[in-house]
Formats: structure tokens, C-alpha cells, sequence
């Protein structure tokens, strides 16, 4: 149909049993190198009246003309959740609803077709069914789904794509940062900017991430792990590498407080983002403010030994302390993992008892 496919059009070939991959250990999962047997594609043309029929076939390489506006001028976007096998057995995927309408946001701004969020969910449970043995046991470990759209249109016009490739793959995945200590260390140097008021930083399109591995590898030469963007005169933190950030400290009243910057258009809105605001709030144990943060703010704290702690969050790693920034030629240390009972983990585990089952959740459907 023209606005939509749909789920009761679905269509699956299954892949040849001698031909299915052998699965890997759960400690070798190292984040997206691994692919399920299956993936699923549905095609939209606009000559042909829209979109055409989802289909679900073995795993395969897909073939573009040269031209395909993907490839000169990244008209694509994507979207990243996970399906995690919980203690009772049960499949469960995490907030796909928040994926669908961010996904549709994407693909209205890049001029690609959008579509019924709820057809393709239905579709994507179906896919995780028919590769079901491939979502990891043991909690740390799941099965990353990555829905992807991309203009297709095999013409040099820089013009929007008149036709389209919408697929998903999926890959079983373990801890996001392997063999570090479980903290990140940043580089903030305001010189470099992820995001722009009027730009399109709030948007998970390909074209935001590719031209940060300049950046991302200067990082890495002075010993960070992650790039912790800054924004403006002010130097206003933003995201941290791919994720959301957070910080909790001590407010001027002695109140703690839970603060992100706001959905201003240069934040991705994160579905752990939001799934962290709301628990905090219902959990009313501080304030949540969501609200510019400055370097200076952070170095103020941090001298009145105020500071708690900084974590980014994000659907690949969940949630990742911090240990130090730095800044300016200094190195500010935070004390997020010098805590007792520090507010990440108890962050991380409670999502992880929803994920997995521990607790009944609306939060995570069952397949
Ligand atoms: C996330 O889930 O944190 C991401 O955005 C990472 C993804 C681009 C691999």
C-alpha cells in the first residue's frame, strides 16, 4: 500500500538447514560482528504504488546501483533496541514503540517513506522468532536488532530517493566496552561539535556518526575512550561518543539531583534516556531536571566535592560510568564508581530486571 506494508502480507524463506551458522560463545560477542540466519526487507517504490511486500530470507548480501543515493549522499538512518531471553524463558523486546516513532521521525526528515510503526513490530517479533536459538542466554548478553532504511534510487539527482530499501538484522551481543575496567574515560575539547541548533543531531541517521571517527581517534591517541561533546560559548555538555549523558550531584539546597540536557534538537532522545528519566521520577528519591549542563557547572561541583556521578546511556551499552574527563590540558577526575551504592547501578540493575524478566513490565513485551 501506499502508507504503509503490513505484517499480514509477511512472507518468509527460510534458510536451508545445513546452511545455518554456528553459533558463537556468549564471551566472544563482540558488539556487531555476529548475524543471525535471517533478516527481514521490504521494498518501497513509488512507481509501483509504495510500499511492496515484507519479506523474511536467509541472511544475504544486498545489491545497490552504484548511483544509490545511500551511497553519495547518506540518505539512511537506522534504529538499534534489543530482544533479551529472560529467566523464564520468555523473548522480550524493550520499548520498540519509542524505536518505530523515532525511526518514522528519521525517515520524514531524510525524505524516505514512512510507515505503521506497529506492521513492522509485528514483522520484527516474526524475524526474532525464526532465529530465536540465536538470542544469547545470560544476562549482560542479547540480541542487538538494527531496522535500517535506505534511498535507493540509482540517479545522481541530489534530490530525495523515489524509492527505498527498509531491512533488519540482528545480532547476538554481550557488554558493549569489552576488556576495559567498565568505566570511560573522555575527551572534552570544545573545538569539536556533534550536533547544532537547526542541524540534525536528534535524528538517528548514519550521516551523524561517520564524521566522528576524526575526532573519536584523537581521543583514542590521548588515552580516552570516548569523546564527550561539547556544545556552544558556554561549553555545554551534550552526548558522550553515541550516548546520552548524565550527572548526578548535590544541589545548591542539599537536595541530590539527576540532570540531562534537554531535547533541545541537538540530543538524540534515547529511548534508555527516557526509560531513566521516568523510573527516576516515579522513584522520587531526587529531583530529574533535564537542563543545560556546563563544563564550568561540572568543574564547580566538582571542587565543592559535589559531584557524583556522570554515566551515558544508550541501547548498545545501557549505561557507562565515567571516570574522568578531560579538559582544557586538565584531568577532572569523577567519583562515579566511589560510591557504596552508586545511582548507575542501581539504574542498571533495575533496567536489567525489567529486560530480563525479574519484574513483570509494560516496558518489555513478550515476542
Ligand atoms: C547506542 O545504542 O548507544 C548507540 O547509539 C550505539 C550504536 C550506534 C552502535
Amino acid at each position: 500500500s501506499e502508507y504503509t506494508f503490513r505484517h499480514k502480507d509477511l512472507t518468509s524463506k527460510l534458510a536451508d538447514p545445513n546452511r545455518l551458522r554456528s553459533k558463537p560463545d556468549v564471551k566472544d560477542l563482540k558488539f556487531g560482528k555476529f548475524f543471525t540466519d535471517h533478516m527481514f526487507k521490504v521494498f518501497y517504490h513509488k512507481q509501483l504504488g509504495g510500499w511492496q511486500k515484507p519479506i523474511i530470507i536467509p541472511f544475504e548480501n544486498i545489491s545497490l546501483h552504484p548511483a544509490a543515493k545511500v551511497l553519495h549522499y547518506a540518505i539512511e538512518l537506522f534504529e538499534g533496541l534489543k530482544a533479551y531471553r529472560g529467566v523464564d524463558g520468555k523473548i522480550r523486546i524493550f520499548r520498540p514503540d519509542l524505536n518505530m516513532n523515532r525511526m518514522n521521525k528519521s525517515a520524514y526528515n531524510s525524505g524516505l517513506p514512512t510507515f505503521d510503526g506497529y506492521e513492522l513490530i509485528k514483522c520484527l517479533n516474526r524475524l526474532i522468532q525464526v532465529d530465536q536459538e540465536w538470542v544469547p542466554h545470560g544476562e549482560g548478553s542479547s540480541l542487538y536488532i538494527r531496522p535500517t532504511l535506505i534511498g535507493i534510487d540509482g540517479t545522481l539527482g541530489v534530490a530525495q530517493s523515489d524509492s527505498a530499501l527498509l531491512y533488519t538484522i540482528l545480532c547476538p551481543v554481550g557488554e558493549y566496552f569489552q576488556g576495559t575496567t567498565g568505566t570511560i574515560s573522555l575527551l572534552a575539547d570544545p573545538r569539536y561539535t556533534r550536533a547544532w541548533p537547526g542541524g540534525c543531531g536528534d535524528q538517528k541517521m548514519g550521516s551523524n556518526y561517520g564524521p566522528t571517527f576524526r575526532v573519536q581517534r584523537i581521543a583514542t591517541t590521548k588515552g580516552r575512550q570516548q569523546v564527550l561533546w561539547l556544545y556552544g560559548p558556554d561549553h555545554q555538555i551534550t552526548e558522550v561518543g553515541t550516548m546520552n549523558i548524565f550527572m548526578f550531584y548535590v544541589g545548591d539546597d542539599g537536595e541530590k539531583v539527576l540532570a540531562t540536557p534537554p531535547l533541545n534538537g541537538l540530543i538524540l532522545p534515547g529511548v534508555t534516556r527516557q526509560s531513566i528519566i521516568q523510573l527516576c521520577e516515579q522513584w522520587k528519591e531526587f529531583r530529574v531536571e533535564q537542563r543545560d549542563i556546563t563544563m564550568n557547572d561540572v568543574i564547580k561541583l566538582k571542587k565543592k566535592l559535589e559531584l557524583l556521578e556522570i554515566f551515558g546511556s544508550g541501547t548498545a551499552a545501557i549505561i557507562s560510568p565515567v571516570c574522568s574527563i578531560e579538559y582544557l590540558g586538565e584531568l577532572i577526575e569523577v567519583p562515579t564508581t566511589g560510591h557504596p551504592f552508586p545511582l548507575y547501578k542501581k539504574i542498571k540493575d533495575h533496567l536489567a530486571a525489567i529486560q530480563y524478566g525479574h519484574i513483570e513490565h509494560p516496558w518489555a513485551q513478550a515476542i
